[in-house]
């Protein structure tokens, strides 16, 4: 149990210390400072636990905290830490006795932040130095044994051990060298008289004092101290203070009062004059503060910047007219004010976001910093309104750009995302940065026709090739996904695969016709057309193409009876009691074109007795005009030319012959014919017969019969004359009832048909044929 329990804990450290290290990540590693560029400082990637393989897909890299000198940065093939820019102690740190740079690993999908920090160690790379090479002091001989006189101190920019360990002073019979401790704990050292001048004796000597440091190598520094024998003696001035403090705004205006320090001196006249001045002034120092040598003043000289510099500390010398010098210390503190607004980076940014990303992608990083402190560096950011983004704060200063909609690159191709960052301090600062995002392209819409069905109307007999009509569709995707190709979807056109009669450009969607088109082979045919872009995978769409062929007047009437080869042998009888007005025959005639060029009209262009027959102008019916006359020839022929009423119009003729007679014994022709047998000849003259009777009724009964089965244009005289069958069905709207009545014979025959009928559809088709073979029997006798 013990040792489970131990299993688990140490998990749960173990769990721990990873979190902690994503979180937070204490990292420290320490460096001399000085390293060359590309020394290696350690491996980050083994020490935080990263995948060595993804830190470039991660897009591993180091910022520093407040975004300055990039001082190391991490190679991404091995995870190590590399010196980037030269890392000086004393200019990053001065004088403080721990110099830390704080530095985080950025990992970005998800973000990730580790911050590790890097303790630079002092090098002993600077040699304590003094003031000036020549210190001057002015001592009276009177001067007793024990005497002290300030030196002052030797500064090094190294710290520690590295710093000002101790002085020497140079062998000589009159001074000894005392080292004090301040209470800044900086070491100064003071001469102290062991043996009275005598002024008679040397008016001046020199001593050498040297400064070391406690750095291997040791480092020194020297100073000649030039002494100059006087007469009588003197106070040195007395500070007020052994240490002032100060606290001052930054960016306060140059001439503005610091402090103002004071040293009172017991003597009197020249040797209580007492002038101020800064010993030890570094350049930043001396850039930035004055001190009125009267009045101690302590006045802004230059840019004071909190950011640069916080706190100030320096050395104040009062020296009186005879050169007697006493020192203070002055601590300046700065505040902070709120003069850096907030900084945006961008720290990385999906230029290109496809279009369809999920909501919640996160296309970008973004930091923010803020160089003031407290509330002044509290920041918030915000993003302009109506764009489909958002940012997520996410760890410390970086926030997630993030989608929040699914975007449509054919709406909204690109943003201008404006990121506001205002920070907390009074009055606030803010700033702004404006990203450019572009939406690639996904393919996504399919072409789209603009029209739902296209038609294309083409007159029979086109030239293969012409140009039917065009279709186009749209793609609103970008390049290819966009560019939209044409073609012919498989099918069959009576029978025929659709590309043998039409054909499609693919690039501009014209479709032509590969042949030519007989409307009396077919009116109309369909045909579909894909549209695809050339998008992986490629999207598409269809349409359909309605193909109208138009007809063009290209058939000449076909006369159906009597037959055009003018058979002599159709002959109509004609009774002699035949009055006016009689149906006498009838010229059928059929046009394989439609409407108007289907419409035939019949003429008689000759006839045996002109005026005695008329022939209806479009029902082909003749009849006697007037009553027959004995004078009448007995045969008469007729030739009728049919017209159909195209434009030009097309015509055929034929013969009819006709009998007047009510016998056919009677006929002349008959008996011409070449039979030798009575018998047979009285047999031929019932066929004769039969055949005209039959002739006749097959024309009004069979012959309609035949042409809609046949699906052969119907006599276009049975239509209204107005009337076009473009729709292709065959189907008319009109129902005739058409009553054929005739009489072979006489007029009161018993030889009668009726032909009701439906025409349109001849579903029904009956007929009522009342023959009077009687009438056979009796002309002709029983055979
Ligand atoms: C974004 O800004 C650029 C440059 O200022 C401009 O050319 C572009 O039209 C802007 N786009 C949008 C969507 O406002
Ligand atoms: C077309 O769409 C595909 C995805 O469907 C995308 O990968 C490609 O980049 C797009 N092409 C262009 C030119 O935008
Ligand atoms: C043509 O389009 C219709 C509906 O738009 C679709 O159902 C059909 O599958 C398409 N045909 C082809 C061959 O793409």
């Amino acid at each position: 149990m013990g040792g489970m329990k131990g299993t688990y804990s140490s998990t749960w450290i173990y769990i721990f210390f990873i979190i902690h290290h994503l979180v937070s990540g204490d990292v420290t590693y320490s460096i001399p400072e000085e390293m060359k560029r590309g020394s290696v400082i350690g491996n980050i990637a083994k020490d935080i636990g990263l995948d060595l393989g993804r830190l470039s897909a991660r897009r591993a890299r180091v910022d520093s905290e407040d975004n300055s000198v990039q001082y190391c940065s991490v190679n991404l093939n091995t995870g190590e830490l590399v010196v980037q820019e030269r890392i000086d102690r004393e200019g990053l740190c001065a004088k403080k006795t721990s110099c830390i740079l704080k530095q985080e690993l950025v990992l970005e999908n998800p973000l990730e932040l580790h911050r590790f920090t890097i303790r630079v160690q002092d090098v002993n790379d600077n040699a304590p130095q003094f003031k000036e090479d020549l210190m001057k002091f002015e001592i009276r001989e009177s001067a007793g044994k024990g005497a002290r006189f300030v030196v002052g101190e030797a500064h090094d920019g190294d710290i520690g051990e590295n710093a000002v360990q101790g002085y020497t002073l140079q062998q000589n019979d009159h001074f000894k060298l005392n080292v004090n401790s301040n209470s800044a704990r900086r070491k100064y050292c003071e001469l102290v008289l062991d043996k009275e001048l005598d002024r008679e004796g040397s008016k001046e000597l020199n001593l050498v004092l040297t400064a070391f440091d406690g750095g291997s190598p040791q480092r020194s520094g020297t100073v000649i101290i030039h002494v100059t024998v006087l007469d009588a003696n003197d106070n040195a001035p007395v500070f007020s203070q052994t240490v002032y403090k100060a606290s001052l705004p930054e960016n306060s205006p140059p001439d503005t009062l610091v402090i103002t320090v004071t040293a009172t001196d017991a003597d009197e006249g020249l040797n209580s004059e007492i002038m101020y001045e800064f010993d030890h002034l570094s350049d930043e120092i001396s850039n930035a503060f004055s001190i009125h040598s009267k009045t101690g003043e302590v006045t802004v000289s230059g840019d004071i910047d909190y950011e640069k510099t916080s706190n100030y500390e320096m050395q104040i010398t009062a020296k009186d007219g005879l050169g007697l010098n006493s020192y203070a210390t002055l601590i300046i503190d700065i505040t902070d004010v709120n003069d850096n607004a907030p900084v945006i980076n961008l720290k990385s940014l999906t230029n290109q976001i496809p279009e369809n990303v999920s909501p919640g992608t996160e296309v970008g990083i973004i930091n923010v910093q803020d160089r003031d402190s407290e509330n002044n560096r509290q920041v918030r950011c915000s993003l302009q309104t109506g764009v489909p983004f958002k940012l997520v704060p996410s760890i410390k200063n970086y926030y997630s750009l993030v989608t929040t909609e699914q975007l449509d690159r054919e709406l909204v191709s690109d943003y201008n995302i404006t990121i506001t960052a205002t920070d907390e301090g009074s009055p606030p600062l803010s700033s702004s940065k404006t990203v450019h995002l572009t939406v690639a392209d996904i393919n996504d819409n399919p072409p789209v026709f603009e029209e739902q069905s296209y038609s294309a109307y083409v007159t029979e007999n086109n030239k293969p090739g012409s140009t039917l009509c065009s279709v186009s569709a749209r793609d609103p995707d970008w390049r290819q996904n966009g560019t939209v190709v044409y073609s012919l979807l498989p099918g069959e056109v009576n029978g025929a695969p659709v590309s043998s009669y039409v054909s499609v450009n693919g690039d501009t969607g014209v479709i032509h016709a590969v042949r030519a088109f007989d409307y009396e082979h077919f009116r109309s045919f369909k045909v579909h057309v894909m549209a695809r872009d050339n998008g992986s995978p490629p999207l598409s769409s269809n349409v359909t193409v309605n193909v109208f062929i138009s007809d063009v007047n290209d058939n000449s009437p076909q006369i159906l009876y009597p037959t055009p080869e003018g058979n002599s042998f159709m002959t109509e009888l004609v009774p002699k009691a035949a009055h006016a007005g009689s149906l006498v025959s009838k010229v059928i005639a059929v046009d394989a074109d439609s409407g108007q060029n289907a419409w035939l009209s019949y003429h008689i262009v000759k006839s045996t007795e002109p005026g005695l027959f008329i022939i209806g102008l479009h029902s082909g019916e003749i009849r006697t005009q007037r009553d027959i006359s004995e004078s009448d020839s007995m045969k008469q022929n007729l030739i009728v030319a049919v017209k159909d009423n195209g434009q030009p119009s097309l015509s055929a003729t034929c013969s009819m012959y006709l009998l007047i007679s009510d016998n056919l014994a009677e006929v002349p022709e008959l008996k011409d014919i070449s039979y030798d047998e009575r018998d047979s000849k009285l047999t031929s003259y019932l066929i004769i017969a039969l055949v005209s009777v039959s002739t006749f009724f097959l024309t009004f009964i069979i012959i309609p019969r035949l042409l809609f089965d046949g699906a052969v244009a119907i006599p276009s005289d049975y239509l209204p004359p107005n009337y076009a069958d473009v729709d292709g069905t065959g189907t008319l709207r009109s129902t005739y009832n058409y009553d054929g009545y005739m009489t072979t014979g006489s007029r009161t025959s018993d030889f009668k048909f009726v032909i009701p009928y439906f025409l349109p559809q001849l579903e029904e088709y009956y007929f009522e044929v009342s023959v009077g073979y009687s009438y056979l029997n009796k002309t002709f006798g029983s055979p």
